[in-house]
């Protein structure tokens, strides 16, 4: 299926199946904005839950937090987020359309990589087991001027941008013919920068309430509350808080279903670290990051690094962990080194010394930061849309198959009478009761049996229970698994012990 079919599947089956509406949709919703339904829901919890225990929970030294959204103003002032939390926005004059101008040129440079790509896969093709892709990709004249001007352009615009020389972030858009994706104008105005912190009052009349602004990462919470966590837990460094929750941001180019929301959840953790071992931390946490996404089983070839030539003005080293979305590979998480900046940032407007007092070294200092900061929306997308397939059998019919890891579907089994008689509905009520105290469980006779199957494997449940007429006699049950659809036939007591076996965090992370 091509990928942008695919990418529409995703959005119609997401909603057919009660996993995302949009928001406020009887009055036609709001641009970029989503409510998750009664399996989205679960599927959140549950991607949010895998998160917090590898993070927390396997972590002697990482702790949780839960700060509020509202923070006092100058949290953002000197964060950076007032000054430089802006986006560089073009406008083009005839469709009136607005986009992010550095997104408009990393576009253009990932079709130039997709070039070199082409090229690499036609010669992997022709010379089949002899083909030497380090080789292929050194000497062939088109993937290495196609990879060149790929990394002229990203370093360009990373210096100008660097040097908000907006007239050449322009100059480069022009020069490299970037037309509107919409309507094919090169007819652009200038590019703008703009800030995307929303901001709302707090106090009940006009004249006295004060401005704040909704958070636009749940980072800063940490670091306000860096000392307090410190003394309260004794932690001693390298040591680690993590947390999850609401941000928002005013995205102007709001595209691609979750993707870019305006109202969005993150999971960030951030690592206080001794100055200088920083990039140590930072190399650490990459690879711990990826093994993590690679645990989900959703494909090696899914997720690639993607370091920054542009850092923020917080960081001394950045890459993005991108995954192979319905559009393309783009930032699924982002890994930073933040240096000190943050934690003297609030010194400095504070007046309160945030410092760690090391044993070891019998000295005060401010620690450096590694953070890792992952959209769970984004999270939510990617193994979405990798997990609904349209699956060809040997029948030649198809099945839609959402392809979830067990661990993380929000249904865990349908328990299926195979009759609506005869005591078979009491028998999938008993195990109901049963199963439920530990696994989030369904009951469903309505259709043949056939079609409850298809229907739970279209919702992502990764196992179907069938209660049968041999059943009465033995004990028995059948267990058929989503994914290759066999069955089993087990005994009643041996369920749980299975379902513990496919779906605990312990047979997912250590494994
Ligand atoms: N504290 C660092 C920070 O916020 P970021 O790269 O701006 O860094 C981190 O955001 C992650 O948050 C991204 O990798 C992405 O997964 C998610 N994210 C950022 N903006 C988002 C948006 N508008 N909608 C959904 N997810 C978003």
């Amino acid at each position: 299926m091509a990928q942008e079919d695919h990418f529409k599947k995703v959005l119609s089956h997401a909603k057919e199946y009660g996993y995302i509406f949009g928001s406020s949709e009887i009055y036609e919703g709001l641009s970029a904005v989503y409510d998750y339904g009664q399996n989205g829901a679960e599927l959140k919890k549950n991607i949010r839950e895998y998160w917090w225990k590898s993070m927390v929970q396997m972590h002697e030294n990482i702790v949780g937090l839960d700060a509020a959204i509202f923070m006092h103003p100058t949290t953002w002032k000197a964060s950076g987020h007032v000054d430089a939390f802006n986006d560089p926005l073009i406008d083009n004059k005839d469709s009136k359309k607005r986009y992010r101008a550095d997104v408009l040129i990393e576009d253009y440079a990932e079709k130039l990589n997709q070039k070199a790509q082409k090229e690499i896969d036609k010669a992997k093709k022709r010379f089949g087991d002899k083909f030497n892709e380090e080789e292929f990709v050194t000497t062939n004249e088109r993937v290495i001027r196609y990879r060149e001007e790929q990394n002229r352009v990203l370093k360009r615009m990373a210096r100008s941008l660097e040097a908000e020389d907006l007239a050449d972030v322009k100059a480069l858009i022009e020069e490299l013919e970037i037309a509107d994706p919409d309507t094919g104008s090169k007819n652009w105005t200038d590019v703008r920068q703009f800030n995307l912190m929303f901001g709302t009052k707090l106090g009940a009349s006009a004249d006295t309430a004060t401005d704040l602004y909704l958070r636009p990462e749940t980072a800063q919470g940490i670091f306000v509350n860096f000392l307090n966590v410190q003394k309260t837990g004794r932690m001693k460094i390298p040591f680690g808080i993590a947390q999850t929750g609401k941000a928002f941001r005013n995205e102007i180019v709001a595209r691609q279903f979750i993707f870019r929301m305006r109202e969005f959840e993150q999971m960030e953790m951030q690592f206080f670290v001794r100055p200088g071992e920083e990039l140590k931390w930072y190399e650490h946490w990459k690879e711990t990051r990826l093994k993590w996404h690679l645990s989900l089983g959703l494909g090696e070839e899914n997720y690639r690094f993607h370091d920054h030539e542009k850092l923020a003005h917080y960081a001394n080293a950045a890459a993005d962990i991108e995954f192979n979305f319905p559009f393309g590979f783009k930032e699924l998480e982002g890994i930073h080194s933040r240096t000190d900046f943050d934690l003297k940032a609030h010194e400095k407007f504070s007046g309160k010394k945030l410092q760690f007092f090391d044993p070891e070294l019998n000295e005060s200092y401010v620690p450096y930061v590694v953070e890792t900061s992952i959209g769970l929306d984004r999270m939510f997308l990617a193994v979405f849309s990798k997990a609904l397939e349209e699956e060809e059998l040997e029948n030649g019919s198809t099945r839609t198959v959402l392809k979830l890891p067990a661990i993380l579907a929000p249904v865990k089994a349908a328990i299926l009478p195979l009759v609506k008689k005869d005591g078979l509905p009491e028998v999938a009520e008993r195990i109901i009761n049963e199963l439920k105290w530990d696994f989030n469980v369904v009951y469903d006779e309505k259709d043949a049996v056939g079609r409850r199957y298809r229907r739970q494997d279209a919702a992502g449940t990764p196992f179907c229970i069938t209660v049968d007429h041999d059943t009465l006699e033995d004990d028995t049950v059948t267990i058929r698994d989503r994914d290759t659809m066999e069955q089993k036939r087990v005994k009643i007591a041996e369920l749980s012990g299975i379902l513990h076996q496919k779906v605990d965090f312990k047979h997912w992370y250590k494994d």
